[in-house]
């Protein structure tokens, strides 16, 4: 196991010994980069507290991460291997200690989040199906639920491929398995032979966990060729830790690629995506013309500030595996609270055991509650259905219990 706990102190260490091994822009000459320290007007350097705010100075230093370092380590940018160093261990420990996979099996980087990592997946798998089968953009689809991230349709509109999105069932949030025969074999008829599958490791709207069986046999049924994708930016830093028995990772041979948000479960900075991938795929997205990048560019993100990945870094070392687990149950508790009382007051609602999103139905949510509590409806534009409450950090204890208790006086009055 890479993940192990750190006190405040050694965790400080390591952030500024890799600072010291990277080059500073105000004690090196650095002559050719068209980057710097941030600007001293407004951000000053020798403020006394930065000795004890390790991201904060990493911030300040500002080291570039262009690139994907877990490809060849220490071939990339010369000038941040230090922080580049807790980037490629961050990779390892996030697909190895949570996603469950074989040591150094993986590549990824940080993204700036689950939009441009979901996205990445898609150009890797469209260039795949386009360099190894020498595939139509017209005979590309990206197939994924009605529940599905709009990230997905963001995607298929640059990449110029098809977007295939199969309706799920009204109470179970499930991908309809009949209504996904339908649709693939439509899509078939229509000239559709290469798939980038998506399966949803936490719906945005609902907290619902796709099928991965599901969605892979249909297409193995219909012969058609796949890759498949997790979208974890919702679920990817809770449901590992909620649910013991998660399939929803490496250790499925089908997975070949996860997204996960640290700026969402982790309570990163913004800025925070994850990309994994197996190893053996990222050069599918490499820009041959990067060539006075070191090491390439493989992203689609290019420049990208190194203290985004040390804030993941440090967060994960703060709390270890068991505080970061025990941290998660404790949102998974408050979540079973909610739910007893909607269940005492007669609401309706969908909710995944091991997640915290709990989507009440709108018509028995009493007026004026959603906008006192700020809740998010699935469709802002028309009628809502669904009210959705996602239990965080900020909302344990005195948020939720004012909402069981305003949702009860109200109802109770009724
Ligand atoms: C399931 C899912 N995928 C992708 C995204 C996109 O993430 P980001 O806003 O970080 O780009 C979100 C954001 O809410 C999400 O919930």
């Amino acid at each position: 196991m890479i993940w192990k706990k750190l006190s405040r102190d050694e965790i400080k260490e390591r952030v500024f010994s890799a600072l010291d091994t990277n080059r500073n822009y105000d004690s090196d000459y650095i002559l050719g980069i068209p980057g710097t320290y941030l600007d001293t007007e407004q951000f000053y350097r020798d403020a006394e507290f930065l000795e004890n705010a390790p991201f904060l100075k990493t911030f300040i230093n500002n080291p570039n991460h262009i690139g994907c370092h877990t490809l060849a380590v220490d071939e990339g940018e010369d000038l941040f291997r230090g922080t580049q160093r807790i980037e490629v261990e961050l990779i390892r420990l996030i697909s190895e200690d949570i996603m469950k996979a074989e040591p150094k099996s993986i590549d990824g980087y940080i993204a700036p989040g689950g939009t441009e990592a979901n996205i990445q997946a898609m150009w890797i798998y469209r260039n795949y199906f386009r360099a190894e089968f020498k595939a139509d953009l017209s005979e590309i689809a990206v197939l994924f639920s009605d529940d599905s991230h709009y990230s997905f349709y963001k995607g298929a509109n640059l990449l110029n491929i098809k977007a295939l999105s199969i309706p799920v069932t009204e109470k179970t949030r499930e991908i309809d398995g009949q209504a996904l025969k339908t649709h693939l074999a439509k899509a078939k008829k229509e000239g559709i032979k290469y798939i980038i599958a998506i399966a949803n490791l936490s719906t945005t709207m609902f907290g619902s966990v796709d099928s991965i069986d599901l969605i892979a046999n249909a297409l193995e049924e219909e012969n058609l060729q796949y890759k498949l994708h997790l979208d974890g930016a919702f679920g990817g830093f809770i449901y590992p830790f909620t649910n013991g028995e998660s399939k929803m990772n490496f250790s499925n041979p089908r997975v070949n690629s996860i997204t996960m948000d640290a700026h969402k479960m982790l309570m990163a900075p913004y800025g925070t995506g994850v990309f994994l991938i197996r190893k053996g795929w990222m050069h599918y997205a490499a820009t041959e013309e990067a060539s006075y990048v070191q090491g390439l560019d493989y992203t689609m993100v290019g420049s990208r500030s190194g203290a985004q990945a040390v804030s993941i870094w440090m967060i994960l070392m703060i709390h270890g595996p068991q505080g970061w687990t025990k941290m998660m149950r404790t949102l998974i508790a408050e979540t079973d609270k909610l739910c007893a009382a909607l269940d005492e007051l007669g609401v309706n609602y969908y909710r995944n055991p091991h997640l915290n999103i709990v989507s009440m139905q709108a018509d028995q949510v009493p007026l004026g509650i959603p906008q006192r509590y700020r809740l998010v409806s699935d469709n802002f534009n028309d009628e809502p259905r669904w009210w959705k409450i996602v239990v965080m950090q900020h909302t344990v204890g005195k948020v939720v219990d004012r909402f069981i208790s305003d949702m009860r006086s109200v109802l109770e009055k009724a």
